[in-house]
């Protein structure tokens, strides 16, 4: 007789000692905050969702959703229905100013972008192989580098250096030599433009830099657009970089192979539509790698439903400007909602966003307060990043000052989720509707003025979750 564990491959293996820190979160949502049937359960402001505009998509869709007897078939195959991908191609040529027309078949769909990233992963590198992304680095990256193709995220440090400026490409360099030292083949980049957790965008300049870096060493420049229409503006911030797509920025094509070039968008974030699943690969110039993306992406193969919903939004351009419009007002108010909170609580954050559901927090005085007990090491088994410049114990005063959160009725992200140069710093979404937004940060208040006040002496309470999760 054989365990259960030698039934897996290695493969399936090394999947389920990844899958620990997803099933950590999924004990949170399990348990997320519903003001009648779970008024007690967990108020996210940690994830990237934007549910501002959720009331206006579902009144929308009630009466615009028709099923035909075509979308009951295989359709036209995967890779996105003609009408999506030539409603994709007028959007980025409508709305991104391109220095050149984007077309249907430069854009392949399939099931949000973390899946498409998964497929462009699998057909540009081999496992082992490594993509750079500067930190702080959306934590979903990892997965959807790893996961399946087994490549390597190496996160470049900026040591304190703007990762919006041309100044942090140096770092990238840096790093690019130390992998090959080791004998590990850089692939490739990701620039999140604009940036999570940052909440900034991309100057063409900077993006001119790391085109230039890319090509010198024949690597890969992906562009994760996917915040691209979620940018805001508020009294508070009104010089901040705009947007500016990277199939926009004059002179590019000069400096970079084209075919190194590629952008992920998607349907989650500008389309208030996480739950839908739906992303996509453009990639102009590279013409072997379109049908190398469509080979496995019959994996994920995107529902005709999800297709129809996304088509529908695109090509109804009166309702989607007005679409866009409202939810990036509702953005820049609840953008001042939480910053007016860091204020009153003097709490210091990244000054300057302009784009996404989030801002990046400092908490760090608030883990001085926090004393381990006699002889802990102060770090946490498991712990995803270790930081080796990192204070003696910040690491564990971390992961106790985000359990008294949790415990404390409010989930954010921690910067050890994000990849962050410190322990301390914490991303704070603020697209929840405003009730729960005030609710959360009410919350909030009361964990981190016990704990301003009274201090921690403690060990990890546990997670309230592991009783059981509801809901
Ligand atoms: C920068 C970035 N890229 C990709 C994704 C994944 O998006 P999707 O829901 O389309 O898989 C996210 C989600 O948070 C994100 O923030």
């Amino acid at each position: 007789m054989g365990s259960q564990e030698e039934s897996l491959s290695h493969r399936g293996l090394e999947s389920m000692a990844e899958f620990a820190q997803m099933a950590a979160l999924m004990k949170v949502f399990g348990n997320i905050y519903n003001k009648e049937k779970n008024p007690d359960g967990i108020i996210s402001l940690g994830v990237a969702e934007n549910s501002l505009m959720h009331k206006e998509l579902a009144a929308y869709y009630e009466n615009k959703i028709q099923v035909s007897p075509f979308s009951l078939t295989y359709g036209e195959g995967p890779g996105g229905s003609s009408i999506l991908r030539n409603a994709l191609a007028s959007l980025y040529n409508g709305k991104f100013s391109p220095t050149f027309e984007v077309k249907p078949e430069h854009i392949f769909v399939g099931s949000g972008v973390s899946g498409v990233l998964d497929l462009l992963c699998h057909s540009i590198a081999d496992e082992g192989e490594a993509i750079l992304i500067g930190r702080p680095i959306y934590t979903g990256f990892s997965h959807d580098l790893f996961g399946r193709s087994k490549l390597k995220l190496v996160p470049v440090s900026l040591k304190g250096v703007d990762p919006m400026s041309v100044e942090a490409v140096k770092f990238y360099e840096k790093e690019l030599q130390i992998q090959k030292n080791h004998g590990v083949k850089v692939r490739g980049m990701i620039l999140c433009n604009p940036h999570n957790p940052l909440g900034k965008c991309y100057t063409p300049e900077a993006i001119k830099a790391y085109a230039s870096f890319c090509n010198d060493h024949n690597i890969h420049f992906i562009s994760d657009e996917i915040y691209a229409l979620s940018i805001y503006s508020t009294p508070s911030n009104t010089t901040a970089a705009p947007f500016t797509s990277i199939f926009a920025v004059p002179g590019l094509l000069d400096l970079i192979q084209p075919h190194l070039v590629h952008v992920l968008y998607g349907m989650s974030k500008d389309f208030c539509a996480n739950g839908l699943r739906m992303g996509c690969l453009i990639s102009p110039w590279n013409k072997p790698l379109i049908p190398a993306v469509f080979s496995v992406g019959v994996f994920q193969w995107p529902s005709s439903l999800a297709d129809i919903a996304w088509r529908t939004i695109l090509t109804d351009t009166t309702f989607l400007d007005d679409f866009i419009e409202k939810n990036q007002k509702k953005l820049g108010e609840h953008y001042q909602i939480l910053v007016n909170w860091f204020k009153k609580m003097d709490i210091p954050y990244v000054h300057g966003s302009n784009a996404g559901f989030f801002i990046w927090v400092d908490l760090t005085r608030y883990l001085e307060k926090i004393k381990l007990p006699e002889g802990d090491d102060g770090k946490v088994p498991g712990g995803k990043t270790n930081l080796p410049w990192a204070p003696a114990g910040a690491q564990k005063r971390d992961a106790i000052l985000w359990d008294k959160m949790l415990n404390g009725g409010v989930y954010v992200g921690t910067s050890e989720m994000f990849f962050g140069e410190d322990h301390g710093w914490y991303r704070f979404s603020f697209s929840t509707n405003t009730e729960e937004l005030e609710l959360g940060l009410s919350r909030m208040e009361k964990v981190l003025k016990g704990v301003e006040n009274d201090g921690v002496v403690a060990g990890l309470d546990g997670l309230k979750l592991e009783e059981g999760a509801k809901n």
